[in-house]
């Protein structure tokens, strides 16, 4: 086990422990691949693990996953694979220790099964059973890509964290990413609310190219205020997690502000920016020499990045 501890001390566990369990599942995705996904759901997962919490943390990134690599360990022999084909009979037999104390791996399938092949009851089965797994936190790492599947798993998770570089590639990808999480989850909503034929009627009562996902709803109080402000509250809850990685300037910090208000304006989505992190080459170099960057790196100026967003992401939950 490895115990050397980089800042996320006994010191800064508070009264969580010892009180009844209550999970929480956080979920990584956004993007294309090459954003730092598997980079921040690893060393996420090692902060909390390190301050004390058990977590497991599960390579959803079905068909690339690397998962096991930024956290230095071997690809594990059992994956989601044996469990989805019924081999083993519970995600339990899945997990596999890393070499840091309190943290295991679930490891996505090797073959070419893909997030986006994942049948609905194998997507349900699987999120209906991560309450049996012995951990306070279970971290996802979604993989790249908008298939209902990944939006799915990233509208369940507690909280729902995307990483974006600073480019305008990956910031278009990740609009493009919560917009199709906003359609998703009205969609759900709607169903939930059977405000389906309200929102027909909104759309075909003004449609206009420029309107935007706010419009929509402001459409629909006009035409039944009551479902409309439901609507609303249901919508203003989803608060996505933003975390702008591989920073190098003060502007590249900005962008996480700059997309915070465009989601606001033209979603009206609540963009929560949670936080950036460095360009740092002890990444590849730790990647280089696979061991965990937290561990290998302990003095890095990740190190900071890392814990001021883990916290922030605690006092959410
Ligand atoms: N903050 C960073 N500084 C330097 N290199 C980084 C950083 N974040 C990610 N990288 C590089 O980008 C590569 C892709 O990261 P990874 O976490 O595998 O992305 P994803 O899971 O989104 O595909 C890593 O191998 C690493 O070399
Ligand atoms: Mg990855």
């Amino acid at each position: 086990m490895i115990n050397d501890n980089p800042g996320f001390g006994p010191s800064n566990i508070s009264s969580h422990l010892g009180t009844q369990r209550s999970q929480k599942v956080w979920a990584i995705g956004g993007g294309k691949g090459g954003v730092g996904k598997s980079l921040v759901t690893a060393n996420l997962s090692i902060c909390l693990a390190l301050m004390g919490f058990k977590v497991v943390t599960i390579d959803l990134d079905l068909g690339g996953a690397n998962l096991h690599t930024c956290l230095g360990v071997p690809i594990p022999e059992s994956t989601l694979s044996d469990y989805l084909s019924k081999k083993v009979r519970s995600l339990s037999e899945l997990v596999t220790q890393t070499p840091i104390a309190n943290l295991s791996i679930i490891s996505g399938a090797q073959d070419d099964v893909g997030i986006a092949n994942l049948k609905q009851m194998q997507k349900a089965k699987i999120l209906s059973r991560l309450h049996e797994l012995d951990a306070d936190y279970v971290l996802l790492d979604l993989g790249a890509g908008t298939t209902f599947n990944t939006l799915d798993f990233f509208i369940s998770a507690d909280q729902g964290i995307l990483t974006a570089l600073p480019e305008p590639t990956s910031i278009e990808n990740t609009y493009r990413f919560i917009k199709s999480v906003y359609h998703r989850k009205l969609k759900l909503v709607e169903d939930l609310l059977e405000v389906g034929p309200l929102i027909d009627q909104a759309m075909n009562a003004k449609i206009s190219q420029n309107s935007t996902p706010a419009d929509l709803i402001d459409r629909v109080i006009e035409i039944n205020p009551q479902m409309g402000h439901k609507l609303k509250n249901e919508i203003t809850q989803f608060s996505p997690k933003l975390i702008i990685n591989q920073v190098r300037t003060q502007a590249d910090i900005d962008i996480g502000f700059s997309m915070k208000i465009i989601c606001r304006k033209y979603f009206g989505i609540n963009l929560d920016y949670v936080g950036y992190l460095d360009y740092d080459a002890t990444v590849w170099q730790s990647v280089k020499k696979r061991r965990p960057l937290l561990m290998e790196f302990p003095n890095s100026g990740l190190v900071g990045n890392f814990d001021r967003i883990v916290h922030r992401l605690m006092s959410l939950n």
